[in-house]
């Protein structure tokens, strides 16, 4: 059984930290949008020179850089297992590429992963995350502008895939183990334990 997996929640909701405990879990690779371009920034590559004001503005990135480094990746040899988006997609063109791209490699989603955890919680997450890892995006400007777009842009997006009825909806305000528990739970009921 595969496991194509989208994780959707706003910043500080736990995406990375979940995505990495689910990867491990399923043996496919955990594809986060973010991690690539900060590698590529830290690289200093063409890409990650286009990235940067973007990100350091808390602003996305436009959709046809975003878009074609997605079609790459999603189509390398580690998927065949399936895949666990992080990070896309994030706007309505994107959720249209990502079907576009999936329907060609015959590879659909079989769930969508919906992070809920409220504002309060994100801002102190997020402002302790700062102090430790020190990301440029960090800032409180920056977060504002990042809680903004995903509020406006990405949050809609869900209804698009619940009309499918790929949503599966966690709490994500537990600990990360028992965010881990709730996922598990939920996704072997909906996709079948036996994997
Ligand atoms: N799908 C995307 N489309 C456009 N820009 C993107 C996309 N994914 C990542 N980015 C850019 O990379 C930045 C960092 O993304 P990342 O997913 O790491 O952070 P986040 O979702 O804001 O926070 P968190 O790490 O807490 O989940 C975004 O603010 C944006 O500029
Ligand atoms: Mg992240």
């Amino acid at each position: 059984m595969t496991h194509r997996l989208l994780i959707m929640g706003p910043q500080g909701s736990g995406k990375g930290t979940q995505a990495k405990l689910l990867a491990d879990r399923y043996g496919i690779p955990a594809i986060s949008t973010g991690d690539i371009f900060r590698a590529n920034i830290a690289g200093d590559t063409e890409l990650g020179r286009r990235a940067k004001t973007y990100i350091e503005a808390g602003e996305l990135v436009p959709d046809e850089v975003t878009t074609s480094m997605v079609r790459d990746r999603v189509a390398e040899d580690d998927t065949t297992e399936g895949f666990l988006l992080d990070g896309y997609p994030r706007t309505r063109a994107q959720v249209d590429a990502l079907e576009a791209i999936l329907q060609d490699l015959g590879k659909p989603l079989d769930a969508v992963i919906a992070l809920s955890v409220n504002r309060n919680v994100l801002v102190e997450r997020i402002k302790r995350r700062a102090g430790i890892e020190g990301r440029s995006d960090d800032t409180p400007e920056a977060l504002d502008r990042r809680l903004a777009i995903y509020a406006q842009e990405t949050a809609p997006l869900l209804d698009f895939y619940r009309e499918h009825d790929l949503v599966v909806d966690i709490d994500g305000s537990q600990t990360p183990q028992e965010v881990d528990a709730a996922l598990v739970a939920a996704l072997d009921a909906k996709l079948g334990a036996d994997a």
